[in-house]
């Protein structure tokens, strides 16, 4: 089998790092959002797509320092890719709803996502307020919009086509989904794209997932037959 083309990462397991630590919740993510780095600039040129997930729209119900560490996290990371982004050759990209994001933090996604649009390197996308069935709500309400406003017919509704009202238009569906930290859940990522997705888990808590680690998920994918239904 060929290299995947998109793989996409459910990082688990800052939390617990950091307990292990007798750290704070915020410092596990802040290990993690290190991890993260390190891992895109050793994929880019070798991989075209990489999401993650970084906070989901069930998030906000945590302790509000935790939210708002994330938050901030978020915000410097972003940051971060706007002042590298003459050196970096990544296209940054941010899926979920931003609606619910401070205006700053807001501003800045789309002005990294306008900076970086046609940047060559490997397209990465953080979920950020996303959630699979909100997608697929919001996807719902654009294309009845257009239904109303005789943009859209409904007879010409398909998966291709209603996969254009997805966040992730544009962006092919993940090859392979990899979730650290044991767990052996999807928690509503990617829940229209990862239907024909290579699950793997990795028993590594996020911040110390590697790009070994990764190079090992890819070896195990390209072992295995995906047949799409088929025979
Ligand atoms: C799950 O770990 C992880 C998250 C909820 C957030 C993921 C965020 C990052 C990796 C860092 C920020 C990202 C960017 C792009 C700056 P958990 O806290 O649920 O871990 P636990 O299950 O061990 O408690």
């Amino acid at each position: 089998m060929n290299l995947p083309d998109h793989i996409a990462i459910i990082m688990d397991g800052n939390g617990r790092w950091a307990n292990k630590r007798f750290l704070s919740k915020n410092a596990g993510h802040k290990a993690g959002a290190e991890a993260l780095r390190k891992l895109s600039e050793r994929m880019n040129g070798q991989f075209k797509y990489l999401t993650v997930y970084a906070f989901s729209t069930e998030n906000w119900s945590r302790p509000q320092d935790e939210v708002s560490g994330l938050m901030s996290l978020l915000g410097d990371y972003i940051q971060q890719y706007i002042d590298d982004s003459k050196k970096n050759n990544m296209r940054m990209n941010v899926i979920g709803d931003l609606s619910r994001l401070e205006a700053r933090l807001r501003e800045k996604i789309l002005y990294l996502t306008e900076l970086t649009k046609n940047h060559p390197g490997m397209c990465v996308s953080i979920a950020i307020n996303y959630g699979g069935r909100d997608e697929i709500i919001r996807a719902v309400k654009r294309a009845c919009a257009d239904v109303l406003s005789g943009t859209l017919s409904p007879e010409a509704i398909n998966q291709q086509s209603f996969s254009s009202y997805l966040d992730t238009d544009g962006i092919p569906d993940p090859d392979l989904i990899i979730r650290t930290s044991g767990e052996m859940r999807l928690s509503n990522f990617l829940t229209w794209q990862s239907a024909y997705a290579e699950l793997y888990n990795c028993p590594k808590l996020w911040p110390d997932f590697t790009y070994d680690d990764l190079i090992e998920a890819v070896n195990i994918y390209m072992g295995r037959e995906r047949r799409f239904g088929k025979r």
